[in-house]
């Protein structure tokens, strides 16, 4: 078992990675002086899987637990979910100290966590993230949001959570293609601090294809390492915490242009691929590092052609973009594989020709 400490003066936590650690969770909660009551939050599929086990094993360990679920979904992190979840607190007598354990992929954490920001003004939240994005991501760090209308992510809170129990064996049942899609964020991390950590998973993406726990564990613990440490540095999001968004300022306009139904993983390969080509051609990015993320992205199953979309759609959504500081566009790019940097200065033109020239070179 591995630990990262997220070092964040009073809202300090741990996150706990390894494989089959879920059975100790009420060891872990003691460990944190948690005792009595507590509520997971979770869905039907992951509590089909781990939930009603995780609800016996904390009986077991002298804890009164109550589950609430919620359908399965993004369209699930709404307002409207949210009030049903006070009301379902509400009677079950949940209290200021009664933790909620968010278990599941990042649209739980998500929920769950801006429940329990807000419910009784904060009450102490557990994740237990159930997917490799989650695990690597969406657990750390104290974003939690729920969506408003088209716009994602529009509702939320900076809350940390007091602990994070991440079991890589929960990986075990997911689908490749989610798998993939949180394997994008993996290549992130690294372009953006770890050039070891993309040599691992090119050694490694066989392995990490087929759910080889000590690789798995070795990729998150890397990944929640480098996003613990960016938090540390800037937890409210106002300087370094943006180069998080690497892959990010493309992608979601093509996962927006798409009308989400490119999934995220792919729409942010085609980002972190779209910003290495702009490095490139403004001279910074080397070709052979530019054709190495190309030959990675690839082989890891995840895609390096443009998806069919209308390139003004592209660039009308990037316009909108909430990345877009004072009218001008925030891309991160990196200067080499393991460094990136912030910058305001990337034409919108420029965007428009590498997507134009897209499916011709590389
Ligand atoms: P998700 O939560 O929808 O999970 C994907 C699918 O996997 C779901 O069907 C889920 O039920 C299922 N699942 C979960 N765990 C499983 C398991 N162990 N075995 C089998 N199936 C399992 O999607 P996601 O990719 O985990 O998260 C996406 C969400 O995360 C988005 O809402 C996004 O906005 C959010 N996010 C938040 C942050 C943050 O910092 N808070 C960062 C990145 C993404
Ligand atoms: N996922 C981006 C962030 O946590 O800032």
């Amino acid at each position: 078992m591995k630990r990262v400490r997220v070092r964040l003066g009073s809202n300090s936590y741990e996150v706990h990675i390894g494989s089959g650690i879920l059975e100790q969770t009420g060891q872990r909660l003691k460990e944190n002086w948690f005792t009595g009551n507590l509520v997971i939050i979770t869905n039907p599929i992951v509590k089909g899987l781990y939930g009603d086990a995780l609800n016996q094993n904390l009986t077991r360990d002298g804890f009164s637990v109550v589950t609430l679920e919620v359908p399965d979904g993004e369209e699930q992190k709404s307002l409207e979910v949210a009030g049903r979840l006070y009301n379902e607190l509400t009677n079950a007598y949940a209290e200021r100290t009664t933790p909620i354990l968010a278990l599941g992929g990042g649209v739980i954490g998500d929920l769950a966590g801006f429940v329990a920001a807000t419910y009784l003004r904060g009450v102490p939240l557990i994740q237990i993230p159930t997917t490799l994005l989650a695990q690597v991501d969406s657990s750390i760090g104290g974003k939690v949001a729920i969506d408003h209308g088209q716009l994602k992510n529009k509702i939320g809170a900076f809350y940390q959570p007091k602990l994070v129990i991440t079991d890589i064996a929960t990986l075990k049942t997911l689908d490749t293609k989610t798998l993939i899609d949180g394997l994008a964020e993996v290549i992130k991390y690294a372009v953006i601090q770890d050039k070891e950590l993309l040599t691992y998973i090119e050694d490694n993406l066989d392995k990490i294809k087929s759910l080889d726990e000590s690789v798995l564990e070795e990729i998150v613990f890397r990944s929640a390492k480098i996003k613990a440490g960016i938090v540390e540095k800037d937890e409210k999001d106002l300087g370094l915490r943006a180069i998080l968004n690497y892959g990010h300022t493309v992608g979601h306009a093509i996962e927006s242009a798409s009308d989400f139904k490119l999934e995220h993983g792919k729409a942010v390969a085609i980002g972190m691929l779209a910003a290495a080509k702009i490095s490139n051609r403004m001279g910074i990015l080397a070709k052979n590092e530019l054709l190495r993320l190309n030959r990675l992205i690839q082989s890891a199953g995840l895609p390096t052609k443009l998806p069919n979309l209308e390139v003004t759609k592209i660039i009308q959504t990037i316009k909108h973009d909430k990345k877009i500081l004072r009218g001008k566009i925030r891309f991160v790019l990196p200067k080499s594989i393991g460094s990136v940097f912030i910058t305001d200065e990337v034409s919108l033109s420029l965007v428009e020709q590498i997507l134009v020239d897209w499916n011709e070179e590389t």
